[in-house]
């Protein structure tokens, strides 16, 4: 049986898993509305991966015995002033994530639950690599600025982005 007080903290990030999915396709739609159709497709995909990362939590604090309680998702922002606010936004989010995962491992160390301590191992390492795929645009954007040439060619590039999920493309 899970500990009460891990159990609590785990639904807590499925909670703020669902919320970064929700973001992320709100700037998918931000990206739309401004004819980026490749920056739209890169956040779309990054919406279904964080939905996979709330599965992940949800399987197993079933797994482990608990109770999975869902609870109210905050509407996300809606506009943005250009891409690269939406990708500093991205990255700020996704420090804050981190941030999470580091005191979840923290509440499982606490309580030495070392089983849960295990499982978020592979999130702890995740946002490892979200933050600097994250980082990498926004260094890029930066370069290229928020409009002409380079941002179209940016586009076309980030577009390349599949879905986490199998037979679900991103640009559908
Ligand atoms: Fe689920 Fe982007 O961290």
């Amino acid at each position: 049986m899970i500990n009460k007080k891990v159990e609590t903290t785990l639904n807590e990030q499925v909670n703020a898993e669902i919320y970064s999915s929700y973001l992320y396709l709100s700037m998918s739609s931000y990206f739309s509305s401004i004819n980026l159709a490749g920056f739209a497709q890169w956040m779309k995909a990054q919406a279904l991966e964080e939905m996979v990362h709330a599965m992940k939590i949800y399987d197993y604090i079933n797994e482990r015995g608990g109770r999975v309680l869902l609870t109210a998702i905050a509407a996300p922002p809606t506009e943005w002033e250009s891409p690269v606010v939406v990708f500093t936004a991205t990255l700020e989010h996704e420090q804050k994530v981190t941030g999470l995962i580091n005191n979840l491992v923290d509440v499982a160390i606490a309580e030495k639950d070392h089983a849960t301590n295990i499982f978020l191992q592979w999130f702890v390492s995740e946002q490892v690599e979200e933050e600097a795929s994250v980082d990498e645009v926004l260094q890029k954007l930066k370069m290229v600025g928020d409009q002409g040439h380079g941002l179209f060619m940016m586009d076309r590039e980030l577009g390349a982005r599949t879905s986490a999920l199998p037979g679900m493309a991103a640009s559908e």
